[in-house]
């Protein structure tokens, strides 16, 4: 039996861990998250990890508020760069492996990018939240404890707050709504994220690597709302807006599609969005399967 320590086990990801933990029965899970565990608190994680005997670090926690990082930067660093450091340095000091989830966002500076990205290709954030992800990622690499960082993207789940739950909710406020199509990535459902993880695990990384993952299939946001609405038999009017007439304190990358080759050569799987996203809608009620 190996023991699985997840902080911000209360995120969607987290939830979502948790919503499949019982399929993994060689694995103890121990879910923990604000106030009980803070991932900047050096002295809380060492006494989870001796508490619980654990194997495996799987941080689902971070400061995930793209705009407000903006006029929070010391947060967002504190959470998403400190926090991460100091997990990877708790990691390496009882030699137990991490997993760690970052972003797309850690990519956007090159405008003219057309081609999904490799976890080799060179990085350029262009908001705080991206910058400060990065930041992480690279703590917990200079660390050297065994790690695997995973940059995902446009995450939704039944949990929380996210796209698909806003957009359900604004249609049941309105009859039109705008949204921007000149921003394209990658939609990927948490729960197919949270057995991406647990097939890491079970594979057994060791070292530090990268991995992308997101669901297959490429849309914008404006096609995301589109086949959210078309799925859940709901009639609104839609419009297709550039970015430029929906301004949001941080910029978001208008390509940020991710390569998933290397982690579906470890055999992870990488359904498409559109089909994870009936199984989403129908775990919220939308739609009957
Ligand atoms: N959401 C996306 O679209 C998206 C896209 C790409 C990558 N990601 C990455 O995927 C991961 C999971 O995202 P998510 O959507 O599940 O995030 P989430 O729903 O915002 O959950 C994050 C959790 O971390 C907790 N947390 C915040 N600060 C903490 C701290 N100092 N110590 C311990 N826990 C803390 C939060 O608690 P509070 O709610 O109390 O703050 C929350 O429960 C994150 O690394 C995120 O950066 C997300």
């Amino acid at each position: 039996m190996k023991n699985i320590l997840v902080t911000g086990g209360n995120g969607q990801l987290g939830r979502s861990l948790h919503k499949i933990a019982r399929e993994y029965s060689l694995y103890r899970f121990i879910f923990t998250d604000m106030p009980e565990t803070d991932i900047t608190d050096r002295t809380a994680i060492d006494n989870q990890i001796q508490a619980y005997d654990i194997d495996w670090l799987v941080n689902c926690a971070a400061y995930t508020q793209v705009d407000r990082a903006e006029s929070e930067k010391d947060t967002a660093r504190h959470i998403n760069a400190t926090g991460s450091k100091v997990l990877a340095e708790a990691a390496l000091a009882h030699g137990i492996k991490l997993i760690h989830i970052s972003t797309d966002y850690v990519f956007g500076s090159d405008e003219n990018r057309n081609e999904p990205y490799m976890e080799t290709d060179p990085t350029g954030p262009i908001n705080v939240y991206g910058e400060t992800k990065l930041e992480g990622e690279n703590a917990i690499r200079i660390t050297g404890c065994d790690a695997a960082v995973i940059r995902t993207s446009w995450l939704f789940s039944e949990f929380g707050g996210n796209f698909v739950k806003t957009m359900l909710n604004l249609s049941r406020q309105r009859s039109s709504i705008n949204v921007v199509d000149d921003q394209y990535g990658c939609p990927t459902y948490a729960t197919d994220l949270a057995r991406a993880i647990m097939k890491l695990i079970e594979t057994d990384i060791k070292g530090f690597e990268i991995f992308n993952f997101c669901n297959s299939g490429v849309t914008n946001w404006y096609g995301f709302a589109c086949e959210i609405f078309r799925q859940a038999g709901i009639a609104i009017e839609t419009t297709p807006v550039p970015h430029t007439s929906y301004l949001t304190a941080a910029s978001r990358p208008s390509f940020s599609v991710l390569d998933t080759t290397k982690i579906r050569s470890l055999g992870v799987v990488t359904p498409d969005w559109k089909e994870s996203l009936s199984e989403c809608l129908a775990k919220l009620g939308e739609i009957k399967v």
